[in-house]
């Protein structure tokens, strides 16, 4: 049986239950997947270890990457929902106007995220251009008109609608925790990427030049 706080007799400290294992998993196992895979992914682009281990196949080697990321991004939802269940709602947010709020933000996050794998690829969802497996063009139509990173947006909106439709302050803080996270991620992998497709704009001219 869930706790239900009361809003104004209810501390502010009190809303999310710190103490909670399941808590610090849920955010050590966001924490983890970003560093995770841009480690994976800079150690393919430098060493071509998963290549390697796929007879130099850089395909399959991004094929495995990206079923492992796909894996431990259920893992991570699944500590997500864990760590929910025990902690407290809060009466607000049990509101029925509230749930149509969550549904929307699930709906749209899910549907940023499908789109972008969609105009990406599965190599260009899952880090192919650190395999060498570069897009011809910049993907510019949707959702990507809509914002750069549809993926982590998407993704950020799924998290902040889940807590919505329980009602769990502590959602809201694991939500706000998962922006801050892809938005660190965002700052090591965008300058790196950026400059993959640089180079090979150099290395383009140079053939031409
Ligand atoms: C993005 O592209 C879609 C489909 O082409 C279009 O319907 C939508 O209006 C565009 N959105 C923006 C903000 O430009």
């Amino acid at each position: 049986m869930t706790q239900i706080k009361v809003w104004g007799k209810t501390a502010p400290q009190d809303l999310v239950d710190f103490s909670q294992t399941s808590l610090l998993v849920s955010l050590g196992s966001i924490a983890f997947n970003p560093v995770f895979w841009n480690i994976i992914a800079r150690q393919e682009y430098h060493n071509k270890v998963l290549t390697k281990v796929f007879g130099g196949n850089s395909r399959y080697g991004c094929y495995f990457l990206a079923v492992v990321i796909f894996s431990i991004g259920i893992i991570r939802d699944y500590f997500y929902e864990q760590a929910l269940r025990d902690q407290p709602a809060l009466d607000v947010l049990l509101d029925p106007t509230v749930k149509y709020l969550a549904g929307g933000f699930f709906l749209v996050g899910n549907v940023l995220v499908i789109t972008s794998m969609y105009a990406l690829g599965v190599t260009g969802t899952y880090l192919g251009d650190y395999f060498g497996i570069l897009m011809d063009h910049r993907v510019t139509s949707f959702p990507f008109n809509v914002t750069d990173s549809p993926m982590y947006t998407g993704s950020t909106l799924s998290f902040l609608g889940t807590a919505l439709w329980f009602g769990k302050p502590a959602g809201l803080f694991i939500s706000a925790f998962v922006y801050i996270m892809y938005q660190i991620a965002l700052t090591f992998e965008d300058p790196f990427t950026a400059e993959i497709y640089a180079k090979r704009e150099r290395e383009r001219a140079k053939k031409r030049g």
